[in-house]
């Protein structure tokens, strides 16, 4: 499997931005609760993540179509159209998984998304500007995590095939979008210590309220005692595989002066992964 590599692609191999669509054909009876690895807790943490997705890249589109009228340059906006469609289809195919909470016995899906829709109103009041650091700290993560999906595949492959396609096409769309967000952000002017310290508090917001998600989850499922089940879950997290333990040094990255998304050169990696994308039930 190829791996990213530290060099900035030149800027006019940039492909244009093409928004997928992923028709997703599931229900709770082909989907069940433990859908990755066969380990309960370890699927809650993925049923976290995509709990926020929907409200969260709504936020993410908002924050960067804002300054929309300030962009002159047409490679940027047609890439801001290709982000805002990609996003907005992944919130789509998101929500098709999350309509899935009630039956397998999330019964507090509902009550923790009205949350985090909540906390991103009180965003939303903040400086422009501050909202477009806080989705470019974010974009960051999640392209962060989808390269790691993609480079150690064995954590896709342990997905239960009705939701792998899921998690491929959003991973490959996450990288091929990380800059847009960057892009804008530093064509209006954004400078480091704005997207530094939004970058450190935007991390702890966002990993206190996983932490609460995926604890409600499991309050939800009977295991947050649990602890050989936790102990099983956190050691795929952060062990091995280890998928979180892997996007540390790249978190690290963001705080470098001259740091730029693109400087994590994915395009053999995406390359690789379209193929396999394009075999599943995908429509462009
Ligand atoms: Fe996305
Ligand atoms: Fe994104």
């Amino acid at each position: 499997m190829q791996t990213a590599t530290e060099s900035r692609p030149s800027r006019p191999a940039r492909t244009p931005l093409r928004p997928r669509r992923l028709d997703l054909e599931i229900d709770a009876e082909s989907v069940p609760a433990a859908w990755w690895n066969d380990d309960l807790i370890l699927s809650l943490f993925g049923d976290s993540l995509s709990l926020v997705f929907p409200v969260g890249e709504r936020f993410f589109v908002d924050s960067v179509r804002r300054y929309r009228k300030q962009i002159t340059d047409e490679q940027l906006l047609d890439d801001i159209n290709g982000f805002t469609g990609q996003e907005v289809l992944h919130s789509k195919a998101h929500q098709t998984l999350n309509d899935l909470f009630e039956a397998h016995g999330l019964k507090s899906a509902r009550e923790r998304e009205a949350h985090v829709g909540r906390l991103l109103d009180r965003v939303r009041k903040l400086p422009p500007i501050l909202q477009l650091a806080a989705t470019c700290a974010l974009e960051h993560m999640t392209a962060l995590l989808g390269e790691q999906l993609l480079e150690l595949s064995r954590e896709l492959d342990d997905v239960n095939p009705k939701l792998r396609p899921l998690w491929l096409w959003h991973a490959i769309e996450e990288s091929e979008h990380k800059a847009v967000a960057f892009d804008v952000y530093e064509t209006v002017g954004g400078g480091y210590v704005i997207r530094t310290g939004v970058m450190v508090a935007a991390t702890i917001i966002f990993i206190a309220e996983m932490v609460h998600i995926h604890a409600t989850f499991a309050r939800d499922k009977g295991v947050l005692l649990d602890l050989k089940g936790w102990g099983r879950a956190l050691g795929y997290l952060w062990g091995r595989p280890g998928i979180l333990r892997r996007l540390v040094p790249g978190y690290f990255h963001y705080f470098r002066p001259g740091f730029h998304p693109n400087d994590r050169d994915t395009t053999s990696l995406l390359d690789q992964w379209r193929g396999q994308l394009f075999t599943a039930p995908t429509r462009a």
